[in-house]
């Protein structure tokens, strides 16, 4: 079954910060020093990534899998870990030493592809298959509403 809209815009995401993990690795990996402005905006995205999840998603998937809440505080932990993966590196990117930017860099890049997908193998397809049409509707527009408060406050 195609992923419905909420869903795909969770799943975009997920391919704009694939991309982005890339490019700064590349970057660093070349060792040209110029690494600082992806993995800016790179921190930036996934912190926002995470935050729509914890609002929109997480809460949807404790109602509906009630009795399963264990599965659910998985990936929440998982969060914190990428959480503190980033403050690593913000740290690291202060290190005269490029090597240890990279290796923390590589690092995060293993804990995005373990999280993103347990999300779109398992936790997507599980819950839209529990949601109802009302659930979708109104999960796709608090996602969308989500984007346009942000677009405004990034203007102010
Ligand atoms: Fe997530
Ligand atoms: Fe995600």
């Amino acid at each position: 079954m195609p992923s419905r809209p909420g869903f795909q815009l969770l799943e975009a995401e997920h391919g704009v910060l694939r991309a982005g993990l890339r490019r700064a690795l590349e970057t660093a990996r070349q060792g040209s020093g110029r690494a600082s402005g992806t993995i800016g905006s790179l921190t930036t995205g996934l912190r926002r990534h995470m935050r729509r999840e914890d609002r929109a998603l997480y809460p949807l998937c404790e109602r509906l899998f009630s009795g399963w809440e264990g599965a659910v505080s998985v990936l929440k932990e998982e969060h914190d870990a990428l959480r503190k993966q980033l403050d690593r590196l913000r740290t690291a990117q202060r290190e005269p030493d490029r090597a240890v930017q990279r290796e923390t860099l590589e690092g995060l890049a293993r804990l995005v592809d373990l999280h993103f997908a347990r999300e779109e193998r398992v936790l997507f397809p599980l819950t839209s298959a529990r949601m109802s049409e009302r659930d979708h509707r109104s999960f796709e527009r608090t996602l969308r509403a989500d984007r346009r408060n942000r677009r405004r406050t990034d203007r102010t």
